[in-house]
């Protein structure tokens, strides 16, 4: 017999990876208001009774919460709301899951940093910048003192779901691309690192198989910027000498991007580092992965743009 896993926020770029990597060995829940694939059924976490009925009726033995509000300017108009679904419904997983007497899986962010500093280890203390941040610190915090059994691991900049649930920075410049341009404008001024869905969802399984429960950074290997990462998917993408990323400073977008955003949100994978439980891969590797595998004949149709 399979062990059962409920997984609520499952229809975004996240929970697409979950759903593939977990799915062969387990038999899965996967609930989200956006029901947007047939695997996924509808639940909104924030109705804390019909959370209740729905995971204790699948009665499973883990419950992965992973949905959330993630778009920075939304959350910064929307603070009733982000913290109703950031947080406050994290409350409601950490409460299911000790009446259930089961671990809780949880996603933090590395964006809970200030980014005073160069790049974050586990036992760094966040001070969030904006509301998006303050709110998964907060659904953070309260796991670690509430949740019976936990995993918290807190994700970088996430590359996953392909064209059609990619709603981040690799999608947008692919989109850029798409649409012909030739000149691409990025922030010179943002370190972070990228994190593959697909080697996260893998490196939560590990954890889970091994039992070492407790918080992790958990991001792909390597240092890196925004800038970096947009020419490395030029190269990637075949287009270094036809397309120009053009350096600029947040400044630039302060209108599309109003939201506060640290200058580095670099995390270390320190306790998985110590543990001998880290998977993740190098982040050229992982972003040169994710585009053979969720956009399967892009370089193609950008060759004949050009
Ligand atoms: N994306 C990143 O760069 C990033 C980085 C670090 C950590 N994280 C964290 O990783 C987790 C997964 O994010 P993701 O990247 O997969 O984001 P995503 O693509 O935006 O997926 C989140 C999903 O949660 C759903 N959701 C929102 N409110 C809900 C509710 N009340 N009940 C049920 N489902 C609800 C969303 O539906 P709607 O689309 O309809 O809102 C969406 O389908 C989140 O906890 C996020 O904070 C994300």
């Amino acid at each position: 017999m399979k062990e059962r896993i409920y997984i609520a926020g499952a229809g975004g770029m996240l929970g697409e990876a979950f759903h593939k990597v977990f799915g062969s060995d387990f038999e899965l829940k996967c609930t989200d208001i956006d029901v947007n694939a047939p695997w996924l059924e509808y639940l909104d976490f924030r109705d804390r009774q019909a959370y209740i009925a729905d995971v204790t009726g699948f009665d499973p033995q883990y419950l992965f919460h992973l949905g959330a509000y993630t778009d920075l300017e939304f959350c910064e108009k929307n603070v009733d709301a982000t913290y109703l679904t950031n947080t406050i419904s994290v409350e409601n997983a950490v409460f299911i899951a000790n009446q259930l007497e089961i671990p809780l899986l949880y996603i933090s962010t590395a964006g809970i940093f200030d980014g005073k500093h160069e790049e974050y280890d586990d036992w760094d203390q966040p001070n969030p910048l904006g509301h998006y941040a303050r709110s998964k610190f907060m659904g953070e915090q309260y796991v670690v003192a509430h949740a019976h059994r936990y995993l918290v691991c807190r994700a970088g900049w996430m590359m996953g779901g392909g064209k059609e649930k990619d709603k981040k920075f690799i999608n947008k410049l692919i989109l850029q691309l798409l649409s012909g341009k030739k000149e691409i404008h990025v922030v010179n001024d943002k370190d972070g690192t990228p994190t593959f869905t697909v080697d996260f969802a893998k490196n939560v399984l590990l954890l889970l198989r091994s039992q070492c429960w407790g918080l992790y950074n958990m991001v792909c290997k390597g240092t890196t910027s925004r800038l970096e990462v947009a020419k490395e998917l030029v190269r990637v993408l075949d287009l270094a000498d036809k397309v120009a990323i053009r350096e600029v400073s947040s400044d630039y977008f302060k209108d599309v991007y109003s939201a506060p955003r640290p200058p580095s949100e670099r995390l270390l994978n320190k306790k998985l580092e110590l543990r001998g439980l880290n998977c993740m891969q190098d982040w050229k590797t992982a972003l040169r992965e994710y585009i053979d595998s969720y956009y399967p004949g892009i370089k193609s149709e950008l060759a004949q743009l050009s």
